[in-house]
């Protein structure tokens, strides 16, 4: 087969489109000529906005990189920054590698690969996989207690109604009630079953169903705000589960003790969640004011049984992290005192895969 056969040329627009790594073309004064959407993503701006800014204005990238960058204009030799730390306009923090190579008489080419992203998502899926074991291993334990529970709480009342002392009662009502409290710990241990009741649905039905949930619940002092992007389009998830799984992280927000809690939701372009990266996903962030994970207690806080409250049983986090997987989303989280902020990602529809 001739080569020109085999080898179909392919727009570069097009390429630089889907290319997950940020590609920024800056002029000789450093200002912004063009982005592809990867670096309009990862810089949180969009082309429009970005076109014509001076560069370093835009991301604090150290002067190390902008001494580099303003000798190229006239030396025009290409180089490598490994692990640089960006600052973001909208105050995020990324390490990235980038290269930088001369393009044409009077632009430079700026490559950057967020490699902090990369390691996560590899680590991620480690705790991913730890976490469903942890989780399976629990719902094997659930199903063993729950069928001797149902006869312990049957024996119970057998014998209830053969007593005449009502004194002697009071004890049957202790394990009558204890086996009942037992069998609704046991149940949230089962989890969501394996069976999702899709249909189309809007996120924010979702998150407005919580708000007046939370908002029922009157914690003292608790303000909840929003901040919606009516544009995200409907998606079919089944919106029970979705409700129970934002309910928990409110609720954890809310039990913390925050006295601000934001749902925010927004879209997000070229997302990887395990293997898979999805051209459009929603997301949803839980802000909320509070004290923030103890740092000892972040690593384990996805894992069943894992609370920090005393009468916490720690099956919120694992069951909302098997409800949004089950729509093969995830959810991650930063925390420290006075802001956490937990994340959903949901793929809108599995074919933007
Ligand atoms: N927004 C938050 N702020 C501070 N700590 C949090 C927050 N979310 C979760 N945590 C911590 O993580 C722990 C685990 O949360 P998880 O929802 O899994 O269990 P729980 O709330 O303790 O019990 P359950 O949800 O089963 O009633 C909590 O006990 C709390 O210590
Ligand atoms: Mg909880």
């Amino acid at each position: 087969m001739p080569l020109s056969n085999r080898c179909k040329p392919v727009p570069a627009d097009q390429l630089l489109e889907t290319l997950s790594s940020a590609v920024l073309v800056l002029d000789l004064k450093l200002h912004i000529v063009f982005l592809n959407p990867a670096a309009e993503n990862l810089f949180e701006i969009s082309k429009r906005q970005a076109t014509g800014q001076y560069w370093p204005d835009l991301v604090s990238a150290g002067e190390t990189l902008v001494n580099r960058l303003e000798a190229m204009t006239k030396a025009r030799q290409p180089f490598t920054e490994r692990e640089l730390e960006l600052h973001t306009a909208t105050g995020h923090r990324m390490t990235v590698d980038c290269i930088v190579t001369p393009s044409g008489n009077e632009d430079l080419l700026l490559e950057i690969m967020q490699i902090d992203r990369h390691l996560r998502i590899a680590h991620e899926e480690h705790l991913l996989v730890q976490q469903q074991a942890a989780r399976e291993l629990l719902r094997g334990m659930a199903h063993e207690i729950k069928n001797p529970l149902g006869g312990l709480r049957g024996a119970a009342q057998l014998l209830e109604s053969e007593l005449q002392n009502d004194g002697l009662k009071e004890y049957t009502r202790v394990i009558i009630g204890e086996a009942d409290r037992l069998s609704n710990l046991v149940d949230r241990m089962l989890g969501p079953n394996n069976v999702l009741e899709n249909r189309m649905i809007n996120i924010h039905q979702v998150l407005e169903h919580v708000r007046s949930l939370v908002e029922a619940e009157s914690y003292p002092g608790l303000e909840l705000q929003r901040e919606y992007d009516p544009s995200i389009p409907d998606f079919l998830a089944d919106s029970e589960l979705l409700i129970q799984a934002v309910l928990n992280l409110v609720r954890n927000a809310a039990q913390a003790g925050a006295q601000k809690i934001i749902l925010v939701s927004r879209t997000q372009r070229q997302f990887t969640i395990g293997h898979t990266r999805y051209k459009l996903v929603i997301r949803v962030d839980i802000v909320d004011d509070g004290p923030g994970i103890p740092s000892g207690m972040q690593e384990k806080i996805f894992y069943p049984m894992v609370t920090g409250r005393a009468d916490g049983t720690g099956l919120g986090l694992s069951i909302a992290q098997s409800m949004i997987n089950q729509h093969h989303g995830i959810i991650e989280f930063t925390s420290e005192p006075g802001q956490t902020v937990f994340t959903i990602y949901l793929p809108l529809g599995a074919e933007n895969a």
